[in-house]
């Protein structure tokens, strides 16, 4: 791939001199506090997540409060809300129930199709019947994962922390990890992001796209001293 240099975009004086509001949350609703969150911690990973109920009916469904937090041991979190009546949704009550779930990764291709599996369809329907997806079996969890998506996380619960009457943040431990086979370099783990062409969630009902790519090398500090200050490359556009 061509690298190219491209100029940073400029600060503004107006931008170093910008006032600021200042929110005190204990002086807003949960709503207003949630509209702030999702529309400045952008752009979230969606993790679309697959489950099984106890009766085996297969459940789809994305999640944006999502991140990956520890490499060793391989942790994924993910942070779901309950219902306005306080029930589970179905992603929550089959990973209480099963102790298992696969977090699929969206790539830009499939977004219309996870827009489906958002519907708060009754537990005892296929979601990703709906949407017109396929699975491929668990190889080490008996959930299974989208067919159609780039990448997929097997992961048994690790601990479910209630963080609030309506919150859960359950963290899953990755046992296996599928990635399409043109996306991985096997022998160096690299990943191709921009064949992967993953959407994040930003505030609302946006979504973001990522082939907008650049390097920025991180600095020593000998780097830093000797003014070898690294400039971007733009890796895509
Ligand atoms: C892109 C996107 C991200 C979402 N992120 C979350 C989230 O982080 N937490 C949550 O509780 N619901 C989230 N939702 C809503 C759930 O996907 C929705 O309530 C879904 O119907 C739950 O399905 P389930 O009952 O099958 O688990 C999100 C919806 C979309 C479209």
């Amino acid at each position: 791939m061509t690298k190219i240099n491209a100029p940073p975009p400029q600060h503004s004086t107006s931008q170093q001199t910008a006032s600021f509001t200042r929110f005190d949350t204990s002086d807003l609703s949960p709503r207003e506090i949630y509209k702030l969150l999702i529309g400045t911690v952008v752009p979230r990973p969606i993790a679309w997540v697959t489950t099984l109920s106890p009766d085996g009916v297969a459940n789809a469904a994305p999640y944006s409060f999502f991140n990956c937090l520890s490499a060793d041991p391989p942790i994924l979190a993910l942070g779901v809300e309950n219902w306005a009546d306080m029930s589970f949704k179905d992603t929550a009550y089959n990973i209480r129930m099963t102790e298992e779930f696969t977090v699929n990764i969206v790539s830009n291709a499939l977004v219309e199709a996870m827009n489906v599996t958002a519907t708060p369809f009754s537990s005892h329907i296929d979601e990703l019947e709906k949407a017109g997806l396929t699975t491929a079996p668990g190889s080490l969890i008996q959930c299974p994962r989208i067919a159609e998506a780039p990448v997929a996380f097997e992961c048994r619960r690790h601990v479910g922390i209630s963080v609030g009457k309506s919150r859960e943040i359950i963290l899953g431990l990755v046992v296996a990890i599928h990635i399409r086979s043109n996306l991985v370099d096997r022998e160096r783990f690299h990943v191709d992001q921009l064949a992967l062409d993953a959407v994040g969630r930003m505030g609302g009902q946006g979504y973001a796209l990522t082939r907008q790519l650049f390097d920025l090398p991180t600095m020593s500090v000998a780097d830093w001293d000797a003014g070898n200050i690294p400039k971007r490359s733009v890796t895509s556009s």
